[in-house]
């Protein structure tokens, strides 16, 4: 069995090979500070490394592993990396993906994602991150899937399959690893790496569910996280990875700290040295440590000297040695690593066309004044304006892991490739992305006078958002609103393009510019994918992951808000309500906002009864048309509120949604079943569970779009 087959292994092992077992270094590439140690080969010799990250390739990683098999025992090395929205071929960055509310799309772009990276020599990816974000400010909220946790959890069901595929240990296929464990979204004011305090009822509600449904899912492995929670840092979290993930929910894979996150201990004032951070991060249920040397230098001693009970490293030593043999790494060490399968199947062009589709799938139509969109095909005079323009680069987004500039398409290229010579498209920077100068505008403006229509793409530059890149102004960085200014002030048709990983304040263009589609950093295809949705080749069905605040003095704002004792209209200035005396309470696009070029009606809502015994199920149906004249495709959302209950509840909460797909004219009926689980909250006493009283339906294009409103009674 498995399990004799690693304590044959465990059994052979001195302890500081087990120490060793436990370290993981860093290779070529840095994700985090630099360590260059020069004795790091040298120790895989010696079986004092278990895993390595960022070494890229098949070559490379068959290089290294030849190393580890120098070693006394032959344990391979596990080798992982950040493969978080693609290996080459590149796809959207996951908040933009989650835009998409596709869970097949979501789930195939990871697949993708892992048969491009085992094909390269990776056994492992870093990702999905499922960390809940609701402040703008925080980098990494491009990393995950929004706000919601409902969303979330459905999102990070789909990646962990996706990269995992059927059986751990397939070759098109890689451990996933859920991260960061936990409550890291959460840093005080957006700043990376910040406290974390938050009630345990948060904790539970909103930032757990997504770790539990990856772990459902199969997750193999888990990352745990940089920052403190309730005074704790997670890395030395034994309430989080002992008593809830390893004890509550039976978790049996591994956990891998963060980049130096037991070290780091230290500087949090947790522990008084790398050697006491090891041992801290031991008991706490922190099975391999990430480039802080403490377990390899420490753990050891610390056993002999009785700080640490030798059985805990057998078993966080047991926990990697399974997955090793599950990956069948022990039979045969380079399987994943083979050059002619990299050859022909990173950035292969059938990934590209999978690329393509799932990027268009998660461009957002914000705001689509007059029709100007979709563009005639038969327009002439194109003018592409803004710094995003010929940019590939900057669509590749953070965590770019094998970026190859000649496998972007930007947007002028994508424009080029759709409209083909008969257009004259003229391109224009007008400014920089983070420059204070305009001297570019008057070309600009001048371009813009030539053309039949303008499309300004405009937005981040890559290295803006992911990981330390937190900002205190989510604003449109540089000249580029005042750029939007000039071009819209010609009178010209202008769709404004925003590119960006995280949500942004645009006020005057929201209210000024008669189109926007929010692009986020769609990948290798998203000129062309761009220019799709640009024509109506593909009708844009994107909804918002995470709500987009009118100014960053409203963060952090969702839409599953509480109501207050003093609940205002959300108009500003409603004296003594829970208001603004400068603003609106409402944001600019609502969660779950996401227009379409044709129009979607609801009908017919029944519910199966009106009054539900305790324990039984509610069937909800309505009807869905598309009463325009183009196909598309409608996110249907379904809301839940508990109007009194003994904990106060969400305004709105996301229990459900479907996809749906309708030809002009077409209706169809859907229909959605709300289990007593979906009533569920946690009582006052922590405890999941339903309370008798009135709940409220809403279903609808948007959480602030309620198309269908009803009300039914849960039964004692
Ligand atoms: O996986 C990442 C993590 O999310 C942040 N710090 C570095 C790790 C490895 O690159």
């Amino acid at each position: 069995t498995l399990e004799q087959k690693v304590d044959s292994v465990l059994q052979l092992m001195t302890l500081e090979e087990k120490a060793g077992q436990l370290n993981q270094y860093t290779g070529d590439a840095v994700t985090g500070p630099a360590v260059n140690d020069p004795t790091k080969l040298e120790q895989i010799r010696t079986g004092r490394v278990g895993s390595m990250l960022n070494i890229r390739g098949a070559q490379r990683t068959r290089e290294l592993q030849a190393e580890a098999l120098k070693s006394r025992l032959k344990i391979p090395l596990l080798f992982g990396l950040d493969v978080i929205h693609g290996y080459q071929t590149t796809f959207p960055i996951p908040l933009g993906e989650a835009a998409s509310w596709d869970m097949t799309a979501i789930r195939q772009s990871a697949h993708i994602a892992a048969v491009e990276a085992a094909a390269a020599g990776q056994h492992w990816t870093f990702a999905p991150m499922v960390d809940i974000a609701r402040d703008p400010r925080w980098g990494r909220v491009m990393e995950g899937a929004g706000e919601d946790p409902y969303l979330g959890s459905q999102i990070a069901r789909a990646r962990v399959l996706g990269f995992q595929g059927e059986k751990i240990g397939a070759t098109d296929a890689v451990l996933a690893c859920a991260k960061h464990f936990a409550g890291y979204g959460a840093a005080q004011a957006g700043r990376d790496y910040h406290t974390v305090d938050m009630s345990r009822r948060l904790l539970w509600e909103v930032y757990l569910p997504p770790f539990k449904a990856a772990l459902d899912a199969g997750a193999a492995t888990f990352m745990n996280s940089f920052n403190e929670l309730d005074g704790i840092p997670a890395t030395g979290n034994r309430y989080l990875q002992r008593d809830i993930l390893k004890g509550q929910w039976k978790f049996q894979g591994f956990v891998v700290s963060d980049w130096g996150s037991i070290g780091e201990m230290v500087n949090h004032g947790f522990a008084k040295d790398n050697a006491d951070a090891g041992r801290l991060a031991m008991l706490a249920g922190s099975d391999m440590d990430m480039e802080s040397r403490s377990y390899v230098n420490s753990l050891p001693a610390l056993v002999k000297s009785g700080q640490v009970p030798e059985e805990l490293v057998n078993d966080a030593v047991r926990r990697i040695l399974r997955k090793k043999f599950e990956l069948g790494l022990f039979q045969n060490p380079n399987r994943f690593s083979d050059v002619a399968r990299e050859k022909k199947l990173v950035g292969a062009p059938e990934h590209r066309q999978i690329a393509r589709d799932v990027a268009r799938k998660s461009i957002v139509l914000l705001k689509n004044e007059g029709n100007v969109l979709p563009l005639d095909k038969k327009t002439k005079r194109i003018a592409i304006i803004g710094p995003l323009g010929t940019s590939k680069l900057n669509h590749a987004g953070f965590w770019a892991v094998n970026y190859d500039s000649t496998g972007y398409v930007s947007v002028l290229e994508g424009l080029q490739n759709k409209f083909g010579k008969q257009a004259n498209i003229q391109y224009a920077r007008g400014c920089g992305i983070k420059g204070e100068s305009q001297a570019g505008f008057a070309e600009a403006v001048k371009t813009a006078q030539q053309s039949d229509v303008v499309v300004m793409a405009v937005g981040e530059a890559y290295d803006m958002s992911g990981e330390a890149k937190s900002r205190t102004d989510i604003g449109l960085p540089g000249q580029q609103e005042a750029l939007i200014k000039a071009v819209v002030a010609t009178g010209k048709p202008v769709v404004v393009l925003m590119m960006a990983g995280r949500p942004l304040t645009f006020n005057w263009t929201a209210e000024h510019a008669p189109a926007i589609l929010y692009t986020w950093w769609l990948g290798s295809e998203a000129g062309n994918a761009i220019a799709d949705v640009l024509t109506g080749d593909y009708n844009p069905a994107g909804k918002l992951p995470m709500t987009f605040p009118r100014s960053l003095g409203q963060v952090p704002i969702f839409y599953a808000a509480k109501s207050t004792g003093r609940p205002s209209s959300g108009d500003k200035d409603v004296l003594y309500k829970s208001a603004y005396i400068d603003q609106t309470n409402r944001p600019q696009y609502a969660f779950g906002h996401g227009l379409s070029y044709t129009k979607f009606t609801y009908g017919n809502l029944k519910l199966s009864s009106t009054q539900l015994g305790a324990g039984q199920s509610l069937t909800v149906s309505c009807t869905l048309t598309n009463a325009g004249k183009t196909a598309g495709e409608e996110v249907v959302q379904l809301y839940l509120r508990d109007m009194v209950a003994s904990v106060t509840r969400p305004i709105q909460e996301l229990k459900d949604f479907q996809k749906v797909q309708l030809k002009p004219g077409e209706t169809k009926t859907l229909s959605f079943t709300i289990t007593p689980e979906k009533l569920s909250f946690y009582n006052q006493e922590m405890q999941w569970t339903t309370e008798p009283g009135e709940f409220r339906l809403m279903l609808g294009s948007a959480s602030d779009d309620i198309r269908l409103d009803s009300k039914f009674e849960l039964l004692k």
